[in-house]
């Protein structure tokens, strides 16, 4: 339909109409206004973009007028959470032209039957020269009421890598999108931006119910550089009426160019182990040293388990010369070519290729885009040459080459210059410290997968992810979006990790307190990443005073080490204390080992009586006790993820030697990493979710479940399923699964189910469950 009128109010809805937008002019700007079953959603909220030259768009003066139309169609997904995917929605077009009727550029509206989105498209017109620069954007979202919200801090140094805060809207602080809230009628809104190129981020800050758009700056502050003519992003909202029906929804894809992949059967999703695990842990490194993490050895280790086990890929890190630690002070110096003297990447590659496994290559740009930008297209040669298909590429630092946030127009082309790199080279593309997602896997298939949230890896630090982490991230950061979380940690309690090595020498660490009261000592080393280990003691008495003398006994390998000791002074009221600061010799402990097991170094610290109890309290500090470090989820939880989570690539990130005999590693290796159709059972924000998927291969069925830190049952009615008879594999918490000291614990049934069944779930604090179910036969007589 055309309408070709100048608007004053123009109403459009919905497909099916339960979403209506109303756009009006008032107070000298275009405005809209959005209801949902009757109640409006988003009240008056302005629309506009304002440039560095003072003007703005639209004008004011620019006549107006108004096209509608309805687009229907169904596109498929080359991999992913479904297989095809309905786009269906009514777009009304406002187009803006001077008064010599030279058009200046339109507003692009949709609305569809799960949200809303809008776009600003600009003509060459609209400036004088070429180019033009956005400092700001009018757009705003009007929330009905103070809601409730879900959200990660914008502009840190952690990037994307936060847990989530729960707060009203009035009280949140300049937040990275997806931006999810819920009204007091349950109505769940979440807000994104979707075909994001050439244009800056969109942030969110509030003023009391007003929803504001921020464009992250380029170091001098403008915001979006602009060659016309060109366009925005779409703004979006996905509107639910309840959470679960947030995760089912396809609007960000849907507002995503059409894939520029005809064939897409070069691209190969994929089940992967690594040599990872060990270096997030501090056991191995990455750079060249005695505890190189990716040696020849290893990685032949690891090929042989994948070969074994089915696994496609073994992921390779640290494999390059040049890497000077995550973080370098000056230049990055990585070479993305050239390998440590231990690995021989050409070798590897002929030994993988015999046992049919592929090799998955890591390039750590530390945020070096130039570097990496230089090398780029020698480094997708040299994996051409390999025969890889798939590469993680990490920009670890706060921003790209020190200057540029990760999320800036410049963050926002380089991500996807090096996407279009890989598709001219055929390379599947998962990045780390990356933008966010919004959407371009439609566009790029190559897309594959990506980090930009706190992952499986934070679980190896103090602090580590609360069961509800996992239980945010799909109705916020993973909407429409995968990601590499790498679980299948089964070493939960990170107990095993010092059975990883080969070479390794013990060493009896000694601290004597000489009657300050210290308790509970724990050892802390760069050998396992700084874990707390328990140390044990004995006690003597010494001129009428305590003396305790804490001792334990732990494996090291040839290297440098640095130790140091916490410990709690209940006398004091103070816990957590890294005790080498009340010492006048503040230095950590440092240790060398030589390949022969020869220990240099101290291994023994004295704490001379202080009489803290008469010091400054001042001088003593203590520190929050931080939960212990480990996987804080059972087994059962781990594997549901692989269903909750969704990912092309998917890893089983643990050490190999704890898959070992496991019979829970039957679910990894079966479960797929793509799907045919996705069903979300059920959902609340932080408590639980449910999600069945149906294989793309077979008519096989998986379903994961999964729970905050409260222990929860309910019944799951399996009328999706097809007629006929299914043979389930369950995967549950048992009734001796305990998070804090069994987590490992879970029961493992088989039964035979048809549709017409129902399953309970019972599961623990922090646990899940994970089902499988294979399609035996269309007949339901067995
Ligand atoms: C952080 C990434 O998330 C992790 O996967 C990687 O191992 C390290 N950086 C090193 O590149």
């Amino acid at each position: 339909m055309s309408c070709g009128q100048n608007i004053h109010n123009f109403a459009f809805n919905s497909p099916n109409g339960e979403i209506i937008v109303n756009i009006f002019e008032e107070e000298n700007h275009i405005n809209y206004n959005v209801l949902y079953k009757n109640k409006y959603v988003i009240a008056k909220s302005k629309l506009g973009l304002i440039f560095k030259n003072g003007s703005t768009f639209p004008d004011q003066r620019f006549s107006k007028s108004f096209d509608l139309d309805f687009y229907s169609s169904v596109w498929e997904l080359p991999w992913g959470e479904t297989r095809k995917i309905k786009n269906q929605f009514n777009q009304a077009k406002i187009t803006f032209k001077n008064h010599q009727n030279i058009k200046m550029g339109n507003i692009l509206f949709r609305v569809y039957n799960d949200g809303i989105a809008f776009r600003y498209q600009l003509d060459a017109a609209i400036s004088k020269g070429d180019s033009l620069i956005i400092s700001d954007e009018i757009t705003e979202f009007t929330l009905a009421e103070d809601a409730q919200s879900w959200w990660i801090p914008a502009y840190t140094e952690n990037r994307y890598e936060h847990l989530y805060r729960n707060t009203k809207v009035s009280q949140i602080d300049t937040v990275h999108t997806p931006f999810t809230v819920r009204y007091g009628d349950n109505t769940h809104l979440s807000f994104h931006e979707a075909d994001l190129k050439n244009y800056s981020s969109m942030q969110i800050f509030s003023e009391n119910n007003i929803l504001n758009c921020d464009l992250a700056p380029w170091p001098n502050g403008d915001k979006v550089r602009m060659e016309l003519p060109s366009e925005s992003p779409w703004r979006t909202i996905i509107i639910a009426k309840e959470a679960k029906d947030l995760i089912s929804s396809n609007l960000t894809l849907n507002c995503n160019e059409p894939s520029l992949v005809k064939d897409p059967s070069w691209i190969k999703p994929s089940k992967y182990i690594g040599i990872w695990w060990g270096m997030i842990l501090g056991k191995w490194t990455w750079g060249e040293g005695p505890r190189h993490g990716a040696t020849n050895q290893r990685a032949q280790e690891y090929i042989d388990f994948a070969s074994e086990h089915g696994f496609n890929e073994v992921l390779i890190e640290g494999w390059s010369s040049g890497w000077k630690g995550l973080f370098p002070k000056d230049s990055v110096t990585i070479s993305f070519t050239k390998s440590t003297p231990d690995i021989d990447l050409y070798f590897l590659h002929d030994y993988a290729k015999t046992k049919n496994v592929s090799l998955q290559l890591y390039h750590e740009t530390s945020g070096g885009t130039k570097n990496y930008l230089n090398q780029i297209d020698s480094a997708f040669s040299f994996l051409n040459k390999l025969g890889i298909a798939n590469v993680k590429i990490g920009h670890v630092g706060a921003k790209l080459d020190k200057k540029y946030y990760h999320y800036s127009q410049y963050g926002v082309s380089y991500f996807r210059k090096v996407l279009q790199k890989a598709l001219e080279y055929k390379i599947g593309v998962n990045f780390h410290e990356p933008i966010k997602d919004t959407g371009e896997r439609r566009t790029y298939p190559n897309m594959l997968t990506r980090e930009g949230a706190r992952g499986m890896e934070y679980n190896a630090w103090p602090g580590g992810n609360p069961p509800n982490h996992t239980l945010i991230l799909p109705f916020t950061r993973l909407l429409g979006s995968t990601m590499d979380f790498t679980p299948g940690i089964f070493d939960l309690l990170l107990e095993n990790i010092d059975n990883h090595n080969n070479d390794e020498f013990p060493v009896t660490i000694t601290v004597i307190d000489s009657g300050n009261g210290y308790t509970n000592l724990r050892f802390k080393s760069s050998e396992s990443i700084w874990i707390d280990k328990k140390m044990n003691f004995t006690m003597d008495y010494v001129d009428g005073k305590e003396v305790k003398t804490w001792t334990i006994k732990e494996n090291f390998q040839a290297g440098e080490w640095e130790w140091g000791v916490t410990a709690d002074l209940p006398d004091l009221g103070k816990n957590n204390i890294w005790v080498i600061e009340s010492l006048s010799d503040k230095e950590n402990r440092d240790l060398s080992i030589n390949i022969l097991g020869n220990i240099t170094g101290e291994n023994v610290i004295k704490i001379p009586f202080q009489d803290l109890n008469k010091a400054n309290p001042d001088f003593v500090k203590g520190y929050p006790a931080s939960p212990v470090q480990r996987v804080r989820t059972t087994i059962s939880k781990q594997l549901a993820l692989y269903v909750i989570i969704n990912s092309p690539l998917q890893m089983a990130s643990d050490f190999i030697e704890n898959y070992k005999d496991h019979t829970a590693l039957e679910f990894i290796k079966e479960v797929p990493v793509i799907w045919d159709t996705t069903i979300v059972l059920n959902g609340e924000i932080e408590k639980y979710l449910t999600i069945a998927r149906k294989d793309r291969k077979s008519k096989d069925w998986y379903i994961g479940s999964i729970s905050n830190e409260d222990s929860r049952s309910f019944e799951l009615g399996l009328s999706f399923l097809e007629e006929g008879v299914y043979q389930a594999s369950i995967y549950s918490d048992s009734k001796q699964t305990d998070l804090e000291e069994k987590p490992d614990l879970y029961d493992f049934t088989r039964k035979v189910l048809t549709r017409r069944d129902t399953l309970k779930v019972n599961m623990t604090g922090g646990g899940g469950q994970a089902i499988q179910l294979i399609y035996l036969d269309k007949h339901t007589d067995f």
